[in-house]
């Protein structure tokens, strides 16, 4: 190849990875495998070593360039950019849009752009003769940090501009760098399987990424971009009517070869915007990355002067905020809780914080292996989340915010209950007390034997629990049934009283009648949940005969794996079980299962693995549950190639779009109806 030959082949491999890019990050429609465009790139960088004085900045390959720096040089912002104003509910957005119209002294003529609010790191970008020149953090408004050969990394970000009008121009685009779900979660598996403390959440996770020093290991992290804003230097341009609004600018912003969100709309009232918040508000947690609301601006740019700004916003835009699932607050103590199996579980006693309308004090810490890998100090700013669960968990820490002195934790060696030394077995992630005496442990297995989903007795939860052992009436679950001859004893204590002992008395009476199955799990024996407490006494009939039982037959029963039979083998064969297990007989409690009703034939369900979605309205979704497994039928919770029937009540959502995806039969009620004479 002659020189001028291989500086043609030089600028086709570039445009052709520019387009590829392009597709892959604007107009997410990829058009070839990794595989490929890995080849094209070496292709490239082979040609270019051959030729370095070929190489020019702008060249794909270029977009990692050469040593670390040892701090990232001040990048002072042409506008300062502005921080936006927050609202919550609907009346916040209607006092946005009265002040607008007060100010303008009519609505605005081109309707609001709704946007989402990226949750992740603001980035101003400056580009100069169609070419990228710097880009820089928010930092105070005024002065950012100038991270251009990190944000040179980002593929989504173009370093030339692909062929548009003003393109030649000097301007600024701003926009969100972050990072999608699934990149975040990747980044955060290689961490730990490097042994460094994962990133609490996608935001922190790109801020962190953004502010680190080597560029080299930027351009491996995932991070994206989507562009929000662009403005001119050039006053005679930035007043073009061809731009004259925002959601011109973006389409201008797209051709220049951005991302920018698919997901704006452009709508002329209030209602307009409350439906967008409101959309989004319930569907946020589809897309593939984390928003924190919707941001709403007034369309038109001559519009946005005439209403101005406040101090550090402008009064032009606000963002609509969802209530945060998430809070930060300061770690004060770590204190041990000790369950009814002796595991010891971490809780982190926080400063109180507002979240989603409670005011959370404590949160779970899971396991010593948990506060390690998080690493997280007593004294550290930590994030709180409260999912689907009742108990807040800490999800991580703000390392930003970590007192000087704060030391890594140490777990305690003793038990906070029984001083027992506390013990770790092998491969295990928890702390456990062994010493089966430990107040807690009394205390926690007689709450568990008498809790709602157990033996359901009136009157005796967590406190009279407490109570009780404290007063020595209560050592064991047995000694529940011989309260009723301590009638006195419990008239005496505190807060007791005659009515109040009498409803104790005719709870415990009535726990005598609950099911076997219930009563089996109420014991509390590892690894035995309500379903497989059920399993067990469906298989052997009653508790005399599962604990006359070999582990092997044990470990036979379907559904039951070797660690449950193992579990429920040991517990029969200890002397204090074979003692506890007497007295409750003696008390009247039911060892002997219910007769199993027969199968009932059926063709069509036998053997047949059922999802239910959406609402049912003849039926309960537990009837139809049990209609399908009395006949031999399985229920599933989520849509697999392997299921034979979906059946799909009222506003079914995922699941019956999965079902339609792979083919699965999809039955409605009246359908299945007919299959149950
Ligand atoms: S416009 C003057 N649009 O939200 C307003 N901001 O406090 C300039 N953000 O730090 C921002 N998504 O990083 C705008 N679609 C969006 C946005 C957005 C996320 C962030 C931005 C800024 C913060 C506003």
């Amino acid at each position: 190849m002659t020189k001028a030959q291989t500086e043609q082949k030089i600028a086709a491999l570039r445009e052709t990875i520019r387009e590829h890019d392009y597709r892959y990050f604007v107009l997410a429609a990829p058009a070839i495998s990794d595989r490929e465009y890995d080849r094209l790139m070496q292709q490239l960088r082979d040609l270019e070593s051959e030729f370095p004085e070929l190489v020019t900045p702008e060249s794909p390959t270029q977009r990692v360039g050469g040593e670390p720096t040892k701090a990232f040089p001040p990048a002072v912002h042409h506008v300062p950019m502005l921080s936006l104003s927050n609202t919550y509910n609907a009346e916040e957005v209607e006092d946005f849009a009265r002040r607008v119209r007060d100010m303008l002294g009519h609505d605005p003529n081109d309707g609001f752009t709704c946007e989402l609010k990226f949750d992740g790191v603001a980035m101003s970008l400056l580009y100069q003769h169609g070419k990228l020149v710097r880009g820089a953090t928010r930092g105070d408004g005024t002065t950012g940090d100038n991270v251009t050969a990190n944000v040179r990394t980002i593929r989504a970000i173009p370093l030339t501009l692909r062929e548009a009008k003003f393109s030649r121009e000097s301007f600024e685009v701003r926009g969100e760098v972050f990072m999608e779900l699934a990149g975040f979660q990747k980044l955060n598996a290689q961490r730990e399987e490097d042994g460094e403390p994962p990133f609490a959440n996608p935001r922190n996770s790109t801020a962190g990424t953004l502010k680190t020093l080597d560029a080299r290991e930027v351009a491996k992290r995932p991070l994206r971009f989507c562009a929000y804003q662009l403005r001119f230097d050039d006053a005679a341009i930035e007043h073009a009517p061809e731009i004259d609004r925002h959601s011109k600018r973006l389409e201008l912003l797209e051709a220049f070869g951005f991302p920018i969100s698919k997901d704006t709309r452009v709508v002329s009232d209030i209602p307009g915007i409350m439906q967008f918040a409101m959309h989004w508000q319930e569907h946020h947690e589809e897309l593939p990355f984390q928003i924190d609301g919707a941001v709403i601006k007034v369309n038109s740019l001559r519009e946005q002067e005439g209403v101005g700004f406040i101090s550090k916003s402008p009064r032009w835009a606000i963002a609509y905020k969802f209530e945060s699932q998430q809070a930060k607050t300061r770690l004060n103590a770590i204190t041990l809780q000790v369950g009814r199996m002796g595991t010891v579980t971490p809780v982190a006693e926080l400063e109180p914080v507002g979240l989603t309308g409670i005011t959370i004090r404590r949160a779970t810490l899971h396991n010593a292996d948990e506060i390690e890998r998080k690493d997280i100090r007593i004294g550290d700013m930590v994030l709180v989340e409260r999912g689907g669960e009742v108990i807040p968990k800490v999800v991580g820490i703000d390392p930003s915010e970590r007192p000087k002195n704060a030391k890594p934790y140490s777990f305690p060696t003793d038990c906070p209950e029984c001083n027992t030394p506390l013990v770790r077995p092998p491969g295990e992630v928890n702390w456990y007390c062994e010493n089966p005496e430990c107040p807690a442990q009394v205390t926690g297995r007689i709450v568990h034997f008498a809790s709602r989903t157990a033996m359901d007795i009136a009157g005796l939860g967590s406190q009279s629990v407490e109570q009780l052992v404290a007063g020595n009436l209560l050592h064991n679950v047995a000694d529940i049934y011989d309260l009723k001859d301590r009638r006195l004893e419990l008239i005496a204590l505190e807060r007791m009283g005659d009515k109040k002992v009498d409803n104790l008395l005719e709870g415990i009476e009535q726990s005598k009648s609950r099911p076997t199955a219930r009563f089996l799990f109420a014991i509390g024996i590892r690894h035995v949940g309500v379903s497989v407490a059920k399993l067990l006494i469906d298989e052997f009939g009653s508790v005399d005969a599962l604990s006359e039982a070999s582990e092997e037959a044990i470990d036979d029963v379907p559904g039951i794996g070797p660690e449950i039979a193992s579990s429920v083998f040991a517990f029969f064969q200890k002397p204090q079980s074979k003692q506890l297990l007497e007295r409750l007989r003696a008390a009247g409690l039911p060892f002997v299962g219910e007769k199993k009703a027969k199968p009932i034939q059926s063709e069509f369900f036998s053997g047949k693995t059922f999802v239910l979605t959406g609402t049912l309205t003849a039926l309960t979704r537990d009837e139809a549950k049990e209609k399908i497994e009395s006949r031999g039928g399985k229920v599933s919770g989520s849509v697999s190639k392997k299921t034979h029937y979906v059946l799909a009540g009222v506003e079914a959502g995922s699941k019956l779009q999965k079902a339609e995806e792979l083919g699965v039969r999809v039955l409605s009620e009246e359908e299945f109806l007919k299959e149950i004479p």
